[in-house]
């Protein structure tokens, strides 16, 4: 049975009540993890305001401000897990950025700024945070990220996201051969397209959505709670012999040449 009771799991990358993380935080803790949550902060506070409101039914144990782009945050988050926890068994990483810009248009036109942006924050966050992850995995431990079929194929409009993608997946597998040793693995879900806060910027996103209802096997796309399953089996010990993985919930597009 799946069992995540007295497994402690972060979670990262809730915006709102359509957020991935969102569906991937209600599965752990109906699975029955420990939750932490963190957000990203702004100067007016709306979005610690939001996101706590919205996570209040699942008690999250810890909820932190985390910018990727802040070490000191990165820093006191994981500082604060050791002195209140102790030990993390579980880190889900379900967060990207790109400009508006630069999803949309000729891949050739992207600015050096913005593809450094979107790499830093969609990519090399996952090595970062899995670093800072790794001595407070003392039992072992999951690190789950959230990747897209745009990382190995072209996809219109995804453009400077698909090779974020591309460097997350190979994260991945670095990751899970410098971890498994210490008995953490670390794997992808790769879903297939949701309507969310971050999906709304890539152009042509409802074309896409409208393209996958047609054509994946299931005849439409998959929803938040179904990629929480799968994150929530990851997570678990069903999955104790899976490491290095790029899964798909597509509700089989993958597959289709046509
Ligand atoms: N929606 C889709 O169709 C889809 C498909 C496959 C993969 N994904 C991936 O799923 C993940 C979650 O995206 P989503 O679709 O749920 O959208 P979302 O907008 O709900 O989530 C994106 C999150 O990234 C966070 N974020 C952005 N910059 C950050 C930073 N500097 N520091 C910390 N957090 C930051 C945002 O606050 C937000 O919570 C992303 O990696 C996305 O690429 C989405």
């Amino acid at each position: 049975m799946l069992n995540l009771s007295g497994k402690n799991a972060l979670v990262t990358g809730i915006a709102n009540n359509r957020s991935i993380a969102w569906g991937i935080a209600q599965q752990l803790h109906k699975a029955g993890a420990n939750l932490g949550i963190t957000y990203l902060p702004d100067e007016r506070g709306k979005m610690e305001k939001k996101v706590a409101e919205l996570v209040e039914p699942l008690n999250p144990s810890l909820f932190l401000p985390c910018n990727v782009q802040n070490d000191e945050q990165i820093q006191s988050t994981f500082e604060t897990i050791r002195d209140q926890w102790g030990r993390l068994d579980i880190l889900i990483h379900c967060l990207a950025f790109a400009n508006k810009d630069d999803l949309s248009g000729g891949f050739s036109q992207t600015s050096r700024a913005g593809f450094n942006l979107a790499l830093e924050v969609s990519t090399y966050s996952l090595a970062q945070l899995s670093g800072a992850a790794k001595p407070l995995m003392t039992e072992g431990g999951s690190i789950i990220t959230l990747t897209y079929l745009g990382g190995v194929r072209a996809i219109p409009n995804y453009n400077v996201m698909g090779v974020a993608k591309a460097g997350l997946e190979a994260s991945v597998r670095y990751l899970a051969a410098e971890l498994g040793p210490q008995n953490i693995r670390v794997n992808a879900i790769s879903a297939g397209p949701i309507r969310t806060l971050a999906s709304s910027a890539v152009g042509g996103i409802l074309d896409m959505i409208h393209h996958v209802e047609q054509v994946a096997p299931l005849r439409r796309t998959v929803t938040q709670q179904e990629v929480g399953n799968t994150a929530a089996f990851l997570s678990s010990d069903l999955a104790s012999g899976i490491t290095g993985q790029v899964l798909y919930v597509d509700a089989g597009y993958e597959i289709m040449g046509m």
